[in-house]
């Protein structure tokens, strides 16, 4: 069994604010891809360890995009977030005694393994009350998978998750998800992870979700392996931030961000110079951060975003997110800036626009986006907590 990287109990409950630089409202959503089909896992079992923990997603301010290792999810560059409320996963994990090692459960889950690369263990997921099985569940049982080699623990797991999305549906993120499964997935297995192992194990899930286990404003070091490449929160006490969230599509995206930035690492000519910005930009960031001024963080933010994207458009063939639409919200926020207030956008990877907001001022930009987006969603979201177990 592989313990080294178990840190002292962390305790339950009141102690998972402490992941965060402040302690923040709760509550939000995410999303794992969720492709549907029925497993069907009846049986009488008891029950070896369980757990339930709740994660928030986060908004990147300076990107992470591209991977230096694609197993351990070490990235090219180091990334700042913020980590908001109002987009949620909570997410049990019970670990079943009934199960040993290399039990498949019945044959639909055996027959969707087989045709997607995934654990020998017949794991159960079900999100928002609907079984899942294909891609989702090969994802997160190769994810468990870790944590049963960590634990010594060769069980199949029940994951039950639910997420609040305002919107219905595609607010693309796998960041809270695995954030919420990493927490409650090593608490079931007894393994008290420190706040730092946590975000190293939650990586594993999903790059961005290393920074969902952490509250507010949190930076992800890249590092350069598995001890090393973990979030830790940014003091963000100077500034009162928000984000705006423009909701112009909840549709799948047309590539994943996986697939997406391999082909941009791969084939785009600028990918380089933009990764080279990322160094900058995030210096720019912390001392705009340190100093409280939400200006110079915006305009920085917006800026590392569009020379993200134009390095995904310049891939060959382009990997192209945005919608007609995206480009009426980027004009919209920048009309709204030079109308006196504090926006600036960001994208990630998909055609909804987030605005980075002076927290005075979020509640007016929403409402001027809505008047001058009426087709689109639009949503103020705050700083959120990191990772709150239930027990
Ligand atoms: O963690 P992933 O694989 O979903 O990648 C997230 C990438 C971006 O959202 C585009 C940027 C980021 O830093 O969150």
């Amino acid at each position: 069994m592989n313990v080294t990287s178990v840190g002292e109990a962390t305790g339950d409950l009141g102690q998972a604010a402490q992941l965060g630089a402040r302690s923040y409202g709760t509550d939000a959503d995410i999303d794992i891809d969720t492709d549907s089909a029925v497993v069907s896992r009846t049986s009488a079992t008891s029950a070896l360890g369980s757990a339930t923990a709740s994660a928030n997603a986060n908004i990147a301010l300076i990107k992470y995009w591209g991977k230096a290792d694609e197993r351990l999810i070490i990235p090219r560059a180091s990334s700042l977030s913020l980590t908001l409320d109002g987009l949620t996963t909570r997410t049990s994990v019970e670990f079943l005694a009934d199960g040993g090692p290399g039990d498949t459960g019945d044959s639909d889950v055996s027959a969707s393994n087989n045709a997607t690369d995934t654990s020998a263990i017949a794991d159960s997921l079900t999100i928002d009350g609907k079984p899942q099985a294909g891609k989702s569940l090969a994802r997160v049982s190769r994810f468990l998978d870790i944590v049963r080699e960590r634990s010594g623990i060769d069980a199949p797991a029940r994951v039950v998750s639910s997420n609040t999305v305002p919107f219905g549906a595609g607010l693309a993120s796998s960041a809270s998800a695995f954030a919420a499964l990493a927490a409650a997935a090593s608490r079931a297995v007894g393994l008290d992870l420190q706040p730092r192992d946590l975000s190293r194990l939650a990586r594993r899930g999903s790059g961005s979700a290393c920074r969902s286990v952490f509250g507010g404003l949190v930076k992800w070091n890249a590092g350069h392996d598995d001890a090393t490449s973990y979030a830790e929160p940014v003091d963000d006490s100077k500034l009162d931030l928000a984000i705006v969230v423009v909701l112009i599509s909840g549709e799948k995206k047309p590539i994943s961000s996986r697939e997406a930035m391999r082909r941009t690492i791969a084939t785009s000519p600028l990918y380089d110079a933009w990764i080279d910005s990322c160094a900058s930009d995030l210096s720019e960031a912390l001392r705009a951060v340190a100093g409280g001024d939400v200006r110079r963080l915006g305009e920085v933010t917006e800026a590392n975003s569009f020379g993200m994207h134009a390095a995904m458009m310049a891939s060959r063939p382009a990997v192209m997110y945005w919608l007609p639409e995206t480009v009426e919200a980027l004009r919209a926020v920048a009309s709204i800036r030079e109308s006196g207030l504090g926006a600036w956008a960001t994208m990630d990877a998909g055609p909804n626009v987030k605005v980075l907001a002076d927290g005075r001022d979020a509640t007016k930009v929403a409402d001027e986006l809505r008047s001058r987006l009426p087709g689109c969603g639009v949503e103020v979201h705050r700083p959120g907590s990191g990772v709150r177990f239930e027990r």
